[in-house]
């Protein structure tokens, strides 16, 4: 039997360890359909909304011949005749090889990884991570750029509550990122991000403007939306949620290896026209989430691709 390995933060990999799974993930997209799970069963528990990351991490599984069981309505479930998520996970983990799990709560993935006693893998806890996006944002870039070192890397939108940029930042930290911070002041950067980025030594502007000069010095830009679903009062929301619209016209100024990231869904960041320019990548992103996938099941699970 193999060890238990959850995959709960991005905090505790390495260089080597994200390069391993990257090399995993262009394996897996060679030949996405390999039987090597067969008799395996993947349960992935949903209770927030989610449309790639479930269905990519259930697509994942059936291509590699597991079985794929779980429920994407907490309401469907005794969670709602107040069963604890401990007993839940206790549970599962003696159904299912493997968990996959988005929760609402900030560290509820680190909790159920510490009850199950099969691995666990963190699907998106509230604002705080989003480990598997991460991975396959970084397979985007490394696929993009031909490299993950030394690129500019421009952050977008709703930096506050965005798990996927507070996982971003730590991954990149590996790999002499330069960032570009663009938010308005409500959702700036948390604090505690920047000051590893300081202790890091990795160097960050704040700025509140998507403009040319920002657009210009990016490698990356990636846009991401403003969380609704966080914010206490509607009206905090309202004042922020249009700040940013990346439009086709704004991007003349762009670097010609520029790739444009979201991890979707977009809500009107991003206007339709920038879908037709050769800087637009979302869509074959949330294809690479896919293969990356299918890498980190394999991984969880001690199977090498
Ligand atoms: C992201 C998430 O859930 O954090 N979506 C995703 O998993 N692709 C981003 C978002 O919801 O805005």
């Amino acid at each position: 039997m193999h060890a238990r390995k959850s995959f709960v933060s991005i905090a505790g990999l390495s260089r080597k360890d994200i390069l391993h799974l990257i090399t995993m993930a262009a394996e897996a997209e060679r030949e996405p359909n390999r039987k090597i799970l067969d008799g395996r069963i993947v349960a992935t528990l949903f209770f927030e909304p989610s449309t790639r990351t479930r269905l990519s991490f259930e697509t994942a599984a059936n291509r590699l011949g597991a079985k794929v069981i779980g429920f994407s309505d907490p309401k469907v479930t005794s969670s709602t005749k107040g069963e604890t998520l401990n007993d839940t996970i206790r549970m599962v983990s003696n159904y299912a090889d493997v968990i996959v799990m988005r929760h609402y709560l900030e560290g509820a993935a680190l909790y159920a990884s510490e009850i199950a006693d099969k691995p666990v893998i963190n699907a998106g806890d509230g604002a705080h991570q989003h480990p598997t996006q991460t991975m396959l944002d970084l397979y985007s870039i490394y696929k993009t750029q031909g490299t993950l070192d030394d690129l500019d890397i421009c952050l977008v939108g709703d930096l506050k509550y965005g798990r996927t940029v507070h996982s971003l930042i730590q991954a990149l930290r590996h790999f002499s990122p330069r960032f570009h911070f663009v938010a308005p002041r409500e959702l700036a950067m948390p604090e505690v991000y920047k000051q590893q980025l300081t202790e890091w030594g990795i160097p960050f502007e704040e700025h509140t403007e998507l403009d040319a000069q920002a657009i210009g010095s990016a490698d990356i830009l990636y846009m991401t939306r403003v969380q609704r679903e966080r914010f206490q009062d509607l009206a905090e929301y309202e004042k922020v949620k249009n700040l940013y619209v990346l439009r086709a016209s704004m991007l003349s100024a762009a670097r010609n290896n520029m790739k444009i990231l979201h991890p979707l869904p977009r809500v009107n960041e991003i206007a339709y026209d920038v879908d037709d320019t050769p800087f637009a990548y979302y869509f074959k992103q949330a294809e690479n989430g896919l293969y990356m996938r299918e890498a980190i099941i394999c991984d969880v699970l001690g199977i090498k691709l």
